[in-house]
C-alpha cells in the first residue's frame, strides 16, 4: 500500500484534533507516520531495483543522422547487422502476398515453417523453436526454464542483447570476466554450481568478435551438468 500526500495530510489533521490538549504527543505521532511514509515509499516503488538498474541500450548513429554532420556522401553503416543491399525481390514478393491475410491473425507456431526446416534437419518438428530473431528466442529460454533460485552464467561485456534480459529477469546472474576480450570457459566452469540453469555463450563474441575453438568447447561441455541449458549463438 502506498499512502497518498492528501491521505497522509487528513490522517495528520485527524491526529492533531484528537491530541490537540497534548502536543507533544501530536508531535510524536506525526514524526512516526511521516517517518513509515517515507519506508513505504521507497521499499514499495513500484518498479523493481534490477529493473531501475537497467541502462538503455544505445544504437549506433542513423545514416541520415551522419549525414547532417558529414560532408562524406557514401555513408556504409556497418552496426546493427543490417543488409545495405535491401530485401531480396523474392522476399517482397511473399510479404506483399501475405499482406493481403492482415486482418487474419497468422498461424503464431508457425508451422508450417517448423515442419519444412524439420524436414531438412531431420530433426523432430517438436524440437524447432522460432522467434523473432535469436534475442527472442533468448527471451523465451528466460521465462520458461528459470524459477526459484536459478542462477544464470555468462561472460562480462559480451553481447548486450543477452545482458539486458538476463539483468531485467530478476535472477542472480554471474558475470565472468574475459581473458584478454575472450571469453573464459575454464572461469565459468568454475562458476557452475546446483543452482545454475542458463549459461550463455555468444561465438564469436560481440563486440569482441574474439571466438573460442570447437574442441576448447567440446572440453567445456563436458563439465556442464545435464540439468543446465548451454545457450550458444
Ligand atoms: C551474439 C549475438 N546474439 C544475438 C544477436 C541478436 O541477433 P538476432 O536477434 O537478429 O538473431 C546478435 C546481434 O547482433 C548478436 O551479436
Amino acid at each position: 500500500m502506498i499512502i497518498e500526500e492528501k491521505e497522509l495530510t487528513q490522517l495528520k489533521v485527524k491526529i492533531h484534533d484528537i491530541s490537540k490538549n497534548y502536543p507533544l504527543v501530536d508531535l510524536i505521532y506525526i514524526y512516526i507516520i511521516l517517518i513509515s511514509y517515507k519506508f513505504i515509499h521507497y521499499s514499495m516503488s513500484l518498479v523493481p531495483k534490477y529493473i531501475k538498474n537497467l541502462s538503455p541500450y544505445v544504437p549506433g548513429r542513423r545514416i541520415e543522422d551522419v549525414k547532417s554532420f558529414s560532408d562524406t556522401s557514401n555513408i556504409i553503416k556497418l552496426s546493427s547487422n543490417e543488409n545495405p543491399l535491401g530485401p531480396s525481390n523474392k522476399s517482397i514478393i511473399e510479404a506483399r502476398k501475405v499482406i493481403k491475410n492482415a486482418h487474419r491473425y497468422p498461424d503464431s507456431s508457425g508451422y508450417n515453417l517448423r515442419k519444412l526446416l524439420a524436414g531438412k534437419y531431420s530433426i523432430n518438428i517438436d524440437n524447432v523453436i522460432l522467434g523473432n530473431g535469436s534475442e527472442g528466442i533468448m527471451s523465451t529460454i528466460i521465462r520458461t526454464f528459470l524459477h526459484g533460485d536459478d542462477q544464470l552464467i555468462s561472460s562480462e561485456d559480451s553481447f548486450i542483447g543477452f545482458r539486458v534480459l538476463a539483468n531485467a529477469s530478476g535472477y542472480l546472474v554471474h558475470w565472468v570476466k574475459t581473458d584478454n576480450y575472450y571469453y573464459d570457459l575454464c572461469s565459468i566452469a568454475k562458476k557452475i554450481n546446483k543452482k545454475t540453469k542458463i549459461i550463455y555463450l555468444a561465438n564469436p563474441d560481440n563486440p569482441t568478435g574474439t571466438y573460442f575453438t570447437k574442441s576448447v568447447f567440446d572440453d567445456f561441455i563436458k563439465k556442464v551438468p545435464r540439468k543446465s541449458i548451454g545457450y550458444i549463438r
